[in-house]
Formats: structure tokens, sequence, C-alpha cells
């Protein structure tokens, strides 16, 4: 049994990469754990509103100050959080955008990484508090960016992630790549598939 939380973002709907194979993962991951549980935050369809100077001002503010905007706000903040919590397997699908993640994946993760629930500071340095979790984060992308290329430096996606996951102690963070999709230089089919089939052998490894 395992709460699985997927976590979409590319504006482009049943056309993109990143949501395809994620959401295969995430139902089969499902599917191979009776019991499990699957929440799907779509980021494309409800993004979190960009972080202002209301949130800035609400998460440090008790809570008897708050105006009812910045209730909403921080209500918001602690669904996603939660939810996030509560997960034991995430699931993060993202394509990149100007070399980085959607900014409504940045958007998530602004609401998300919270003092006190996320991580905290301690005297020994940050400490996360997201624990225990595996992620799998699925970066579809024009370019080619791992397996030592030239424009590996250009990649701000994947070291994010894995710093910013990792600061919420979520240390297990997997990739799973589609590259060079619309690239030309072999089919985009044929990229997805292998991808897919990463996912595959993932889910083959949960069931064993
Ligand atoms: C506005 C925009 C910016 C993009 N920027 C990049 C980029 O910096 N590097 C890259 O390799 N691909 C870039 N792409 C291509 C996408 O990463 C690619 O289409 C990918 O498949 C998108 O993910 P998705 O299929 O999950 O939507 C960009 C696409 C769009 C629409």
């Amino acid at each position: 049994m395992s709460n699985i939380l997927l976590v979409t973002s590319s504006p482009r709907g049943e056309a993109s990469y990143s949501t395809r194979v994620a959401k295969e993962l995430a139902a089969k991951l499902r599917d191979a754990a009776p019991g499990s549980t699957l929440v799907h935050r779509d980021l494309a369809a409800a993004p979190l509103p960009h972080i202002g100077q209301d949130f800035a001002v609400a998460v440090k503010a008790p809570a008897e100050t708050l105006t009812e905007e910045q209730a909403g706000l921080l209500a918001a903040s602690e669904t996603a959080t939660q939810e996030l919590l509560d997960a034991d397997t995430v699931i993060i699908a993202a394509g990149l955008i100007n070399f980085s993640v959607p900014s409504t994946l940045k958007s998530w993760i602004d609401h998300v990484a919270r003092a006190h629930k996320t991580f905290r500071y301690t005297a020994e340095g940050p400490e996360g508090l997201a624990r225990n979790k595996k992620v799998y984060a699925v970066i579809a992308s024009t370019g080619i960016y791992t397996n030592d290329s030239p424009a590996a430096a250009f990649d701000h996606a994947r070291p994010y992630l894995k710093s910013v996951l990792g600061f919420m102690g979520m240390t297990d963070v997997e990739f799973i790549d589609v590259e060079g999709v619309g690239l030309g230089l072999e089919p985009d089919e044929t990229i997805l598939e292998r991808a897919l089939g990463e996912t595959r052998q993932i889910e083959l490894s949960a069931v064993a």
C-alpha cells in the first residue's frame, strides 16, 4: 500500500510527454499495491499563485492577525504541503521551459517548502522534514542534457529539483528522461517508448 502524489505541470495538456509518462507510472504503481491512493495535483489546470507580499507576510504572521485573503493563501499552501507529507511516493512531471521547470511547478515548490513543516533549521544546519519518500521526476525536453552532454550546464531543472527536494528531506530522487523530443534525431514515439519502458521496470521492481 502506498500514498502516491502525482504532480504534473506541462501546459500542453494531452500532448504532454512528461504528463503521459508520469500518469502511466502513477497508475501502474497504484494498481501494483492494493489499497494505494493516488492524488493528482494538476498545476496547469489549477496553478498555485506566485508568491506575493500577502503570502510572504502571512507565513510569518500570527494566525489571528491574518486577513481573509492571507488566510486563503495559507490554506492553499497547507493543503499542498499536507498532500506532500502524506505521500510516500511522489511523481513529478515537467517539460523544460527555458532551461528550467515550468513556473507552475516552481510555484508549487514555493508553497510546499515551508519552515517547520517540510524543513527546519537546527544548530547542526538545515533539516528536511519530508522524509522517507521515493521521488520519480519525469523530465521532457527537446534538448539533450544528460549522459555528459555538452549542454548539461543549461539544465537547471534536474539540479534544482535534486537540491530543493533534498533540502526538504527527499533525497531518493530518480529521473526518467524524455529527451530530444521534436529534435528529429529519432522519432518521438521511440523516445516515449524508452521512457515508458523505464516506468515498466520501476513497476516490476515495486511488485517484486
Ligand atoms: C515556451 C517553451 C520553452 C521551451 N524551452 C525549452 C528549453 O529551454 N529546453 C528544451 O530542451 N526544450 C524546451 N522546450 C521544449 C519542451 O521542453 C518540450 O516540448 C517538452 O516535450 C515539453 O514537455 P511536455 O511534453 O511534458 O509538455 C520549450 C517548449 C516551450 C513551449
